[in-house]
C-alpha cells in the first residue's frame, strides 16, 4: 500500500470540503488552519473520526511548521499566491484553490517561488475535470476536430441574499468587492485544457452594476455582478469568449468549442448533453452529421460524479497526488495558472479603458514577465496601490444601509445555523 500523503489545509470551508475528498486519491489531513474557530470546530465535527485526529491553528506561519508533506490553499480567493510562496519556503506541494494570485506582481513572485523549489506546484483549476470537458478533450486530442477556432466558456452563478450571506461574511470579504472579471478561470480553464492554446491578448467589456436589480445584490455587493466578457486571442490565432462569474438568470456552466472539421458543446437543457456536429465535407460517410450523448467517466473513475462541480472536485487531488509521486508532470502548472488568471486582471483593467487590448504575457519567457516586477494594481479596498482601481466600472457603489442590515441578519442565522451543524 502507498504511503499517505500528509495533508495541511489553510482556510477550512471548501478546504475541508476538499480534503475530504481527498482522502480517496491517498492524503491523510493532520492539519488545518483558519483564523475562525467556528468554522474550525464545524469542520472538524464534519469530518468525524478524521476530524479527532488533527490539530487546527489560527496562525498560518504555525501551521506551516506542522510537520505534513503538502498543503491545500483555500483561504481567501485574493490571497492564494503569498500564502503559496511561504509554503513552497517551507518545502511543502502546494496545491492552489482559484484564483492563483490576485496581482500581476504575484504573479512573478508566484513563478519565481515555484521555479526556486524541488515541490510540486498544482494549481487547482476543477472545471476542465467535469465530465462533459472530459470528454471534449479526448475527442479533441484525437484530432477528430480538426484545428481550434473559436471558443466560447461561460461561468454562469446567480445567487440570492441568502446564498450570498452563506457565502459573504460581510462588506469587506472578497465575495463583496471583486471585480467580475477576476474569477475566470472556471470559463478559460477548460477551453485551455481542451485545446492546448494560451491567451495572448485579452479585451474585457463589463455590464455596468444595475441598481434597480434588488433580488441579485443582497446586501453587500459593491461590485457590477451581473456579467462582463473577455475576449481573447489565443496563440495559434483562435478567438475565445470568456464568460467569467455572471449572475444572468441562469445556472451553470457553458463551453464550446469550434475547430475546422466540427463542433462541440454542450447543450443548455437540463439533460447536459454533449453535442457534435460535422458537415458531410469533413466526416466519413458512415458518420452522421449530429450526435447528442451524455459522456461516462474515463473508466475505473465512475465514482467521480459523487464529487461537486460536475465531478471536477474528485479530479484535482488525484492529480495533485500523482504529481507529488513523480508518475506526471502537475496537469495545471504555474504558467498555465498565470496564463488562466491573468486575463481576469488585465480584462479588467481593459475594461476600464473601455475595451483596450492587453497583451498577457507568457511567464515562462524571463524577460518579458520583467515588466510586471512590483506591480500591486489591485482593487482591494483594504490594500493600497498606484492608481487604484475601484471595484466597479461606475466607481464607488455604496450599500444602502438598510440593504446592509437586512444582510447582516442573514449572515448571523447563517452562522447560528452552523454552530447547530
Ligand atoms: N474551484 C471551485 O469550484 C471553488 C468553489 C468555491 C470556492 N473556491 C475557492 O476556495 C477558496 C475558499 O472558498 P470558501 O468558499 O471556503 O470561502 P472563503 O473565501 O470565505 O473562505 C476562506 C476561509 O479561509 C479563512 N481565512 C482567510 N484568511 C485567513 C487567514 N489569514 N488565516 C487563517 N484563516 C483564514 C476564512 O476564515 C475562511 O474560513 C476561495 O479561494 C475560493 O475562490 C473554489
Amino acid at each position: 500500500m502507498e504511503k499517505k500523503i500528509r495533508l495541511g489545509v489553510f482556510g477550512a470551508g471548501r478546504g475541508a470540503y476538499l480534503a475530504a475528498i481527498a482522502a480517496n486519491a491517498g492524503f491523510e489531513l493532520v492539519a488545518l488552519c483558519d483564523i475562525s474557530p467556528l468554522m474550525c470546530e464545524h469542520a472538524k465535527r464534519k469530518l468525524g473520526a478524521a476530524g479527532d485526529k488533527i490539530t487546527c491553528y489560527s496562525d498560518y506561519d504555525k501551521f506551516l511548521e506542522h510537520d505534513f508533506d503538502a498543503v491545500l490553499i483555500a483561504n481567501y480567493a485574493t490571497q492564494h499566491a503569498p500564502a503559496a510562496i511561504k509554503a513552497l519556503k517551507a518545502d511543502k506541494h502546494v496545491m492552489s484553490e482559484c484564483m492563483a494570485f490576485f496581482t500581476m506582481g504575484e504573479a512573478l513572485e508566484l513563478v519565481e517561488a515555484v521555479e526556486q523549489s524541488d515541490r510540486v506546484y498544482y494549481f487547482a483549476e476543477n472545471y476542465p475535470y467535469s465530465v462533459r470537458n472530459l470528454e471534449m478533450t479526448r475527442r479533441f486530442r484525437s484530432g477528430e476536430m480538426g484545428k481550434f477556432i473559436y471558443g466560447e466558456a461561460e461561468y454562469i452563478h446567480p445567487t440570492d441574499a441568502r446564498e450570498r450571506a452563506e457565502l459573504t461574511s460581510g462588506p469587506d470579504h472578497w465575495r463583496a468587492w471583486l471585480p467580475i472579471t477576476y474569477y475566470c478561470t472556471h470559463s478559460m480553464g477548460p477551453v485551455m485544457r481542451i485545446t492546448g492554446t494560451r491567451p495572448v491578448r485579452v479585451n474585457g467589456f463589463v455590464v455596468p452594476h444595475d441598481f434597480d436589480d434588488k433580488n441579485m445584490h443582497g446586501g453587500s455587493i459593491k461590485v457590477d455582478d451581473t456579467m462582463s466578457i473577455l475576449m481573447c486571442q489565443m496563440d495559434n490565432g483562435a478567438i475565445v469568449k470568456i464568460m467569467p462569474c455572471a449572475k444572468l438568470r441562469d445556472h451553470g456552466n457553458r463551453v464550446r468549442i469550434c475547430g475546422n472539421q466540427g463542433v462541440m458543446e454542450w447543450t443548455q437543457a437540463d439533460d447536459k448533453l454533449l453535442r457534435v456536429r460535422k458537415m458531410k465535407y469533413d466526416r466519413a460517410p458512415e458518420e452522421p452529421e449530429h450526435v447528442f450523448y451524455r459522456p461516462q467517466f474515463p473508466a475505473g473513475y465512475q465514482d467521480a460524479g459523487k464529487a461537486g462541480h460536475g465531478g471536477g472536485d474528485y479530479f484535482t487531488s488525484r492529480y495533485f497526488a500523482a504529481a507529488i509521486r513523480g508518475e506526471i508532470e502537475p496537469d495545471i502548472n504555474v504558467y498555465q495558472a498565470v496564463d488562466m488568471t491573468s486575463i481576469g486582471i488585465l480584462g479588467y483593467r481593459s475594461a476600464l479603458e473601455h475595451g483596450t487590448p492587453q497583451e498577457v504575457v507568457d511567464f515562462r519567457d524571463k524577460a518579458a514577465r520583467e515588466k510586471f516586477r512590483g506591480d500591486n494594481w489591485n482593487p482591494d479596498p483594504a490594500r493600497p496601490c498606484a492608481n487604484k482601481p475601484l471595484p466597479s466600472v461606475l466607481g464607488k457603489i455604496d450599500i444602502p444601509p438598510e440593504e446592509l442590515a437586512k444582510f447582516r441578519e442573514l449572515r448571523a442565522e447563517y452562522e447560528k445555523s452552523l454552530e447547530n451543524d
